[in-house]
């Protein structure tokens, strides 16, 4: 059964042994796999400088072995967009606590496509819209490959286009903002089958967040305000 946990400086003591993997694993699937040869290092470690104590990272782990990983670098502090692809987005620069910068998302090549079970990587774009409602976010940037547009359309991930793509050693790559809500959590629960919140926030007991309902319940009755004055509260207002 695959997890998905939740792992931050808060907590990262407890994943001690998992990050030599994780690193290596990402070396080994973004310089050797898909040759983006400016991250080679030669100690066989994929990690740059966003790596820091603030990035947030999802670990898909199954069997006590890593399958899957994403990482989450607020916008307020240095992110791939604003210090090695500014030119992608020709609109204000993303610096905002409500935003988080994606990046590095990968599944290990032997769980890739599964058809057993929930995809690896739906789990993650799942997780990852749990973390973010959760935690009060509006939105994620994101530095990618022109591929995942269709792909985020087919899952109902709203990316809004920050610019043009271009074509990068290669690749055509763009940036975008995409919506984090309770609606596309919803679905996309729904669309791999699940009811309920499924992060693991081991040791994370501290972090200030929402507990996501368990969708098979019925949704509890709205409370009608007594005054029309109190509309439009939300939890992740932009
Ligand atoms: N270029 C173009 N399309 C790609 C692609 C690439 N490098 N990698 C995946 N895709 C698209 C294709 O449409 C592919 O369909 P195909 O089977 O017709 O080729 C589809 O995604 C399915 O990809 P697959 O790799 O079979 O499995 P997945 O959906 O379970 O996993 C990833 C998708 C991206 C998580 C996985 O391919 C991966 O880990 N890749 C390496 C890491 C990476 O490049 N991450 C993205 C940048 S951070």
């Amino acid at each position: 059964m695959s997890e998905i946990h939740v792992v931050s400086k808060d907590n990262r003591q407890l994943y001690k042994s998992y990050f030599d993997p994780y690193f290596r694993l990402r070396h080994e699937i973004y310089v050797k796999q898909r040759k983006w040869m400016a991250l080679d290092r030669p100690d066989g470690r994929e990690i740059d400088q966003f790596d820091t104590d603030e990035a947030v990272y999802l670990f898909c782990i199954d069997g006590g072995r890593l399958i899957g990983g994403m990482r989450a670098v607020p916008t307020v502090m240095p992110n791939l967009m604003s210090e090695i692809f500014p030119y992608l987005n020709i609109r204000e620069p993303i610096q905002r606590p409500d935003v988080y910068e994606l990046s590095r998302i990968f599944v290990i090549p032997e769980r890739r496509g599964e058809h057993a079970g929930p995809r690896i990587d739906m789990l993650l774009l799942t997780a990852i819209m749990e973390y973010g409602v959760s935690t009060g976010l509006s939105g994620f940037s994101i530095v990618l490959e022109s591929w995942w547009l269709p792909r985020f359309e087919r899952c109902g991930w709203k990316a809004h286009p920050l610019g043009l793509p271009q074509m990068i050693d290669g690749m055509s790559v763009l940036a975008v903002l995409v919506d984090c809500d309770e609606a596309t959590w919803t679905s996309l629960c729904g669309q791999i089958g699940i009811s309920k919140p499924t992060l693991t926030w081991r040791g994370l007991a501290g972090v200030n967040r929402r507990t996501l309902p368990d969708l098979s319940l019925p949704a509890p009755l709205a409370v009608q305000p007594v005054q029309s004055t109190l509309h439009g509260v939300g939890h992740c207002a932009t």
